[in-house]
């Protein structure tokens, strides 16, 4: 039984000043339960659904529906957006999912390899519709690759070394690896990532450049999941006026909509 609620945003999905239906998947993990509850209260969001393998298969009623079939969910409420915090193998069965039905996946799992990011950015050109796959969704964290991307230009010797909790799966981080990307292109060899898992850290990333008699380092340090909210909603926001495959929170940022990548433009 679908709530009266989740079949009104499936009616209005598209119309102008109504809320952005959102669907939101690896609700029971650590980010979805700090998510939830903010995209519940915004007013110009409409959580619609939330789906977990902590809940049944079948839609239950309330609202939003709560339920763990994703497809079975999509099928009903055609949300604008779905956001989704897992693993790397169910994103892509997220990502691929919210493109057969029209909306646009924000992502923020991390992990991905290389291969998976063109698979995403080519499911893209086939959809016709982007992928926010943002391995940050923090500013701090945002400006602080906006400073190394200026200090690698004086002091291009460099390394960064990333601190997390330990029940962070993947390593190095996605955002380690974005930085290095973005700091080594048109590089040969590649920028060494170090690698922290302690109890008491939430996500800590630091970029020490070496010069001659001085070094420089840039640090930036999460203390809490709250810091991943703003630029989550301003993704959420802006995921329909993207193009392709969208990686840094930053092409957000800048006026104008976000012009993405991997889309062939
Ligand atoms: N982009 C950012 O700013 C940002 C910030 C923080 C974290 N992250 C990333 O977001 C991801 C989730 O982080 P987290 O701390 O929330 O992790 P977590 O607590 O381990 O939660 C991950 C959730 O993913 C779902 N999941 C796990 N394995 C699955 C599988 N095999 N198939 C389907 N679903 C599965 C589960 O959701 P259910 O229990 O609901 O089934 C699980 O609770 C990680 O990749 C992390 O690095 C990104």
């Amino acid at each position: 039984m679908v709530p009266a609620a989740a079949r009104l945003s499936r009616e209005v999905v598209g119309m102008a000043g109504e809320p952005i239906t959102v669907v939101l998947t690896g609700a029971g993990g650590r980010m979805g339960r700090v998510v939830a509850p903010v995209l519940d209260q915004e007013p110009d969001i409409d959580l619609v659904a939330m789906v977990s393998s902590q809940y049944p298969r079948r839609p239950a009623p309330g609202v939003p529906v709560r339920c763990s079939d994703l497809p079975e969910v999509l099928a009903i409420v055609s949300p604008r957006v779905v956001v989704d915090f897992s693993v790397p193998a169910h994103s892509l069965q997220v990502i691929a999912a919210a493109h057969a039905h029209g909306s646009v996946p924000v992502v923020g799992t991390t992990g991905f390899k290389a291969g998976e990011l063109e698979t995403i950015a080519a499911g893209c050109v086939r959809s016709g519709l982007p992928a926010l796959v943002i391995p940050n969704f923090s500013l701090g964290a945002t400006v602080l690759a906006r400073l190394a991307r200026e200090a690698v230009r004086h002091l291009p010797a460099l390394e960064i070394i990333e601190c997390h909790h330990q029940g962070k799966r993947d390593a190095p981080s996605g955002t380690a690896l974005r930085l290095a990307a973005i700091l080594g292109e048109g590089r040969t060899a590649g920028i060494p990532v170090h690698s922290v898992r302690l109890p008491g850290m939430v996500a800590h990333h630091e970029i020490i450049l070496g010069g001659r008699g001085e070094y420089l380092t840039l640090r930036h340090d999460s203390t809490s999941r709250e810091c991943f909210i703003p630029g989550l909603l301003l993704a959420i926001r802006r995921a329909r006026q993207c193009r392709g495959l969208v990686q840094d929170l930053d092409d957000l940022l800048r006026p104008g909509p976000g012009t993405g990548e991997g889309d062939g433009s």
